[in-house]
Parts: structure tokens; sequence; C-alpha cells
């Protein structure tokens, strides 16, 4: 029976690129949801980006745009990657839209209307200076414990005590280094510990499927709450200023960014509906009346970090709002990606920047395939290793899967004018095929996609053990054993096209290459079309290229050490050695051995120093520059002039997201000519161990044009 399924994957926050953790992210959902549709399901897949929020709102003053300018210009390079990796979302829209306003005031006045709202005053650090109530992560002051300085305000990363940022001694504010000052508001609260509320999560978690076994302990340890500690309920406020939806009736008052985020899942769908683009995709209904069905299935794909969001408030939210809103059917949980076991900084994911991986013009399929064959549905971390990437992509992918249809089309062609004909007994082989098929059907299902590559990888092994043992080649100089030939090639061929059809959902280029110029099937392929044998096959052509070793060296070299591009390095000032190394195209790079931050700079007096004019610029223009591998092309803004500098920082940043925002540049440096026109000075960048470039950014107030000293 078909059915019908509401898909998401977490919204990421809108404040940078994407890393190589959501692209995993998606990629796991991805795979699912065409696994689905091969069976003939009906699949709505829906992101959108996390819009609000305090760090947003800083970051966009730090950059001098606003935060819907910031957000606009993050969203314009979603696409790249989404396309570069074959995630098909139908829809990709925004939590700050007006489908999410309404959704989010309607879900909290239902839920006030089911008294589970109230208000009570708090007690908060405020900035005085910058005027705004801080969250923990702004404060910073010395720990009470050990006295350790420049501890945040929740924790100490010295000696590991919790506590609160009232309790720091000497706090400060991240933002001004103003001495915060406690001040009073009223805050909305959702009464999380409403027995209702207790009661119908208990229920919920303890529904086989819901979550994954270790989520449902997880969620339940909290609900229960430790010890003493009871249930908290949850601040869903925040006081302006804030980038976020205003709360109903409450005048100064936003909605804290988790309320209104996954209510985003939601709007996108709504706007999906909306859009005309599900009516167009054969879903005839309204959003409403889809959303009401109890045949649609909600469900949702996020990491391990975000679980109590998801299944204690989400559903608790969802459920006291009532229709149309509904519960989730799936929450399903992964855990995280890391790069040779280092975890990447959350922040901006080091280890393998998503885009260079396309700009390097390695195969998308490729890392679908890797992150497949190390994917299954606990919560397990999964290691990005570049050996093995190499050695599995191309032992599996090359070796034993593209490599069997090069080898068995070429003797059709070549033989039989591409006429396929099997021997008397293809029975046996359809049988297997047919018990392989279940198998690998019943692993996608259950999310346990690692054993679905293992277990097609085990058919491939068979069928190329028996093409082998067969020695088509052998067979192919004796006239007499045509028939032979012809059913070897046939046998490997038919097994090829199941082979595609079950890693159609990880592989859907090259499955749709198969499809159409091999086969000449009819698309999109569905499930039940690996059975039928095929009769004819065309002249192969190539499928997919072999992973060079190399390729993976250029994706994991740091890029501050790729940052020279044109002929002779032009020595910068002095500074240039420091921690904070020059992003211009000639600048020289560290040596490979020492890392950038080992290097002791020369003492240097204040009168060299002030040599170098450095300046807040602002990025009025970024440009690809055709032909150069590591530099944008930038146009700066200074105020009273413009200049054109090439920065190399390609590696790190789409021009599209630097479009606006505010950097450093030495306006003194003796322009020079670079293979791609004159440079006119460079862009200050950080670089070290943990990554880079990093451009430098001035904090909020400063404008273009404004001396640094
Ligand atoms: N904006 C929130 C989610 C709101 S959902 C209503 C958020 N955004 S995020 O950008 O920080 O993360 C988005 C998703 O990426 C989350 O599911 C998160 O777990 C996932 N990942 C972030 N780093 C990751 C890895 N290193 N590996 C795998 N997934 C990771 O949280
Ligand atoms: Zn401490």
């Amino acid at each position: 029976m078909s059915e019908t399924f509401f898909v998401t994957a977490a919204l990421p926050y809108a404040n940078g690129p994407f890393h190589i953790g959501h692209i995993m992210e998606y990629i796991q959902a991805d795979i699912w949801v065409r696994f689905q549709r091969m069976q003939g399901h009906r699949v709505h897949f829906v992101g959108a980006d996390d819009a609000h929020g305090a760090p947003i709102m800083l970051k966009a003053e730090a950059e001098g745009v606003s935060p819907r300018e910031l957000v606009a210009r993050i969203a314009a390079g979603r696409p790249r990657y989404l396309e570069g990796f074959r995630i098909g979302f139908d829809h990709w829209h925004s939590t700050d839209s007006p489908e999410n306003v309404a959704l989010s005031q309607d879900v909290y006045r239902r839920l006030k209307g089911a008294g589970l709202i109230y208000s009570k005053p708090i007690e908060q650090f405020y900035d005085p200076v910058k005027g705004m109530f801080l969250a923990d992560r702004y404060i910073k002051g010395e720990c009470p414990k050990c006295r350790a300085k420049d501890q945040y305000g929740d924790a100490c990363e010295v000696c590991s005590s919790v506590y609160s940022p009232t309790q720091l001694i000497e706090p400060y504010s991240v933002l001004t280094g103003a001495r915060p000052v406690l001040r009073t508001s009223d805050h909305f609260f959702f009464r999380l510990s409403d027995p209702r509320c207790v009661e119908f999560l208990h229920e919920w978690l303890g529904q086989p499927g819901h979550v994954q076994p270790q989520v449902a302990n997880k969620a339940r340890e909290w609900l229960s709450g430790n010890g003493d500690q009871a249930l908290s309920d949850w601040d869903i406020s925040r006081d302006a200023p804030y980038f976020g939806i205003p709360i109903p009736d409450a005048p100064g008052k936003y909605f804290y960014v988790w309320l209104d985020a996954p209510i985003g899942y939601l709007a996108s769908l709504k706007s999906y509906f909306d859009s005309g683009k599900a009516r167009a995709g054969g879903e005839p209904r309204a959003f409403e009346a889809f959303l009401t069905d109890p045949d649609t299935r909600q469900i949702h794909f996020i990491g391990k970090d975000i679980i109590y969001f998801h299944t204690l408030f989400w559903p608790a939210m969802l459920k006291f709002a009532g229709p149309p809103y509904k519960v989730p059917d799936n929450v399903h949980v992964h855990g995280f990606i890391t790069v040779s076991g280092e975890k990447m900084s959350k922040s901006r994911g080091t280890g393998i920047s998503p885009l260079r991986y396309l700009e390097l013009g390695m195969n998308p399929e490729w890392l679908r395939y890797y992150i497949a064959a190390k994917l299954n549905a606990n919560v397990e971390d999964l290691d990005f290793n570049p050996d093995d990437f190499v050695a599995r992509v191309n032992s599996d992918l090359i070796g034993k899967y593209v490599n069997i249809a090069s080898r068995a089309a070429s003797f059709i062609t070549r033989h039989f004018q591409g006429a396929i004909e099997y021997g008397p007994d293809l029975d046996a082989l359809a049988r297997q095929a047919q018990q392989v098929s279940e198998q690998v059907r019943a692993s996608y299902q259950g999310r346990e996609f690692g054993r679905a590559m293992r277990e097609t990888m085990a058919f491939a092994d068979r069928l190329n053990q028996e093409f082998d043992a067969r020695k088509p080649w052998v067979l192919a100089k004796d006239p007499a054993r045509r028939g032979q030939l012809q059913d070897s090639c046939a046998r490997a061929l038919y097994g090829f096209k199941v082979l595609t059809v079950l890693l159609a959902p990880v592989l859907p280029d090259v499955a749709e290459r198969v499809a159409r110029e091999l086969f000449g099937l009819e698309l999109p392929l569905r499930w039940q079309d690996a059975l039928e044998p095929p009769r004819r096959v065309n002249p192969y052509r190539h499928l997919m290229t072999r992973v060079e070793p190399k390729q993976l060296d250029a994706l994991l070299e740091p890029p501050a050490e790729a940052a020279a591009e044109s002929a002779p390095a032009q020595k910068g000032p002095a500074i240039g050695q420091a921690a904070a190394s020059a992003a211009q195209g000639g600048v020289q790079a560290p040596a490979k051995a020492v890392p950038p931050q080992a290097q002791a700079p020369p003492a240097l007096s204040i009168d060299e120093f002030k040599k170098v004019d450095l300046r807040v610029a602002r990025i009025a223009a970024a440009e690809q520059v055709a032909g150069a591998d590591k530099l944008l092309k930038l146009t700066l803004d200074l105020g009273t002039e413009t200049r054109t500098v090439f920065a190399g920082i390609k590696s790190a940043y789409e021009p599209a997201t630097l479009v606006g925002r505010l950097t450093v540049m030495v306006a003194n440096l003796a322009p020079r000519k670079m293979k791609f026109g004159l440079s006119e000075g460079m862009v200050l960048a950080a670089s070290g161990e943990a990554g880079g470039p990093y451009l430098l950014s001035p904090d909020s107030g400063a404008t273009p044009g404004m001396r640094i000293s």
C-alpha cells in the first residue's frame, strides 16, 4: 500500500554556509526519501533556514548588515551545496517568513488556551552598554570554584564545575566588556512539567518506533528529572532587542528561537503547498487536509545534539496545540561525523569543506556512497577517514560495481550487437537477486544503510566471481562457445541492473544514466524494476572514475597553505608572519612543517607598526576568478574609494556570503600585478592548525574607511 510521508532534516542556522555535518545529515535523509519513493510512496521532503536568535542578530550587526540581509546572503549559497550533493529537498524556506509568524503565533495561542503558558519575572544579567540581556554564552568571568579566568557563564572549562552566571567572580559581557548588572523582566514559560505533558511524553516515547531505544532512554531520564532536580518548564521568551517573532499581546517580547525553529518545518511545508509545487508533484490536497490526514506520517531526521528539543518540547507543543498539528511519527537521530577521528568545530565545520570537495571536481556520489556505507540506525558517530574513503570507493564502486558493466557490455556490443540473451539457468540467479533485493530493502527501511551497502556488494562479489570463472575473454575466442559467452555477459548485466536499482537511492546520477543510456529504461527507476531481466544493452559509456589519493590530499590541505597562486611571492609587511596571516594571493604561505602560530614574529617598534595602514572595508562585491584555484576577486569599499583585491580565501568562502560584510584590509600595500589583474591591497584573515582562513571582522559600530590602530 502506498504511504504518504512528510520528511524534514534539521534546519541549519543561517549564520554560515553548510559544513560536512549538515551535508551528512541531508545525505542520510535524502537516501531514505529516495528509497521510499522507489517503493511507490509519496514523500514531501522540505527544509528551511533557521534564521532567528541572538547569534545571528549579533553577527549581522558585527558585519554591518541587517539580520535579514545576512540570512538572505546565506540562503543564496544553499542551492550550490544541495544540488552539488544531489540532495533533493522539494522545497527550501525560512523560519523568518510570514508562514512561520502565523503558525508560531497560532501554536502559542493554542498552548495558552490549553493553560500551558504562564509568565513570571526572572532576574538575569543585562549588559548596560549594549542594552540587552545576556545569554550565558555572552558572559564570562572567574570560575567561583577554581578561580580560573575567562570562563563562560554556565561551566568552567578548567575544573568542569557547573554554576549559574551570577556566581561568576568579576563577570563581564563578552560583547562589550562591561560589567553586567542584574535586571528583572517577565518571561513566558511553557509548562512542560504539567502532568498532562509528562504523561503524554512518557506514552509517546514508549511507543516503539517513535525514537530509537537509546534516544527514548535519554529523553525519559530528562523527563523524570534527576533526583531532586525536577523537570523544568521551558522559557520561551526573549526581550528586545531580539531577531525573532513577536509574542502576541506582549510588546517587546519575542519567541525564543527554539520555539519557532521546529514550527519552521511546518512553515516550509505550508509554503510548499501554497506555492502549488506539491500539487504539481501529484499532491492534490491543501496543507491542512494533508496534515490532518491520520495516514500522513511526519518524520524528522536530526543530530544527537538536539534530541531534547525534538523529543520533549516539540511533540508536547504539537500535541497540546491540537489538530491540524500532529505529533511526529518518527524522530530519527544520527551521531556526528568526525574527520580522521577529530571533532569538527561547531561553528565552522573544519576538517572537510563540502564546497571545496565540489570545487575540486570530486564526485558527489563517492561521498554519498561512503557515508551510506558507514551509517547505521544507531546514534553512533561516523568517521571520515581519507584512506578508507579512497579504498572503499575504488574497491566497491569502481572495482565491484562499475567494472562489471564495462566488461560485460563491451562483449555484448562487440559480438551480439547489443542483444542480451540468457541461457537456460537464469532462474537460480533471479531467485538470488530477489532474495538480495528483499534483504537490502529491509536494511534501507530500517536505516541500516551500511548493511544495505554490504549486502549489495556481497552480491556484486558473487557476480564478479561467476563472470571471472566463466572466462569470457577465453570464450570470445571460440566461435563454438558463442552462446556461453552471451549467457555469461547477459547474467553479469542482469546482475548489474539489479545492483543499480539497489544503489539508486545512494547514487541517483549513475543509476539514472545506467537506466537511460545503457538499458533504455523508463524513469524514474522503481524498486520492482530490479528483477526484470534486460534484453538489450547500448554501448557502454564511462560511468565513474576512480578517486585519486591526491584529491584527498587537496581536500584536507589546510587552505592557508594553499594561499599563493601567482608567480613570485611578495614579502608582506612584517606582521604577515603573525598568527593573523594575510589572505592576499601572493603572501608567502607558512612553511609546511611549522604551524603559523608557532612562528615567533620579530619584535617591532610602534613606529614600524604605524606604517601599516589598516582600514575597515566593506566587501562590496566578491566574484570567482576564472582559472584561479584559490583566489576570489573582492571589491572593497573604503568609504571614500573602492579597491580591487585578489584574496586567497576561495577554499573557505562562497562569494555570495561575503558581500556586504565588513573586514580589515591593509590599504597601503604597494599594488601588485597578478595573473588575473591588479591587486590593490590585502584583506586579513587568521589561519592555523584549526583551519582557515578566517576573515577578520571589526566589532559592531565600525564603518568602512575607519583607521585601525
Ligand atoms: N538550528 C538548529 C536546528 C533547528 S531544527 C528545528 C541547529 N542547527 S545546526 O546548524 O547547528 O545543526 C543542524 C543539524 O546539523 C543538526 O541536526 C545537527 O545535529 C547537525 N550537525 C551539526 N554538526 C554535525 C556533525 N559534526 N555531524 C553530523 N551532524 C551534525 O541545531
Ligand atoms: Zn573552575
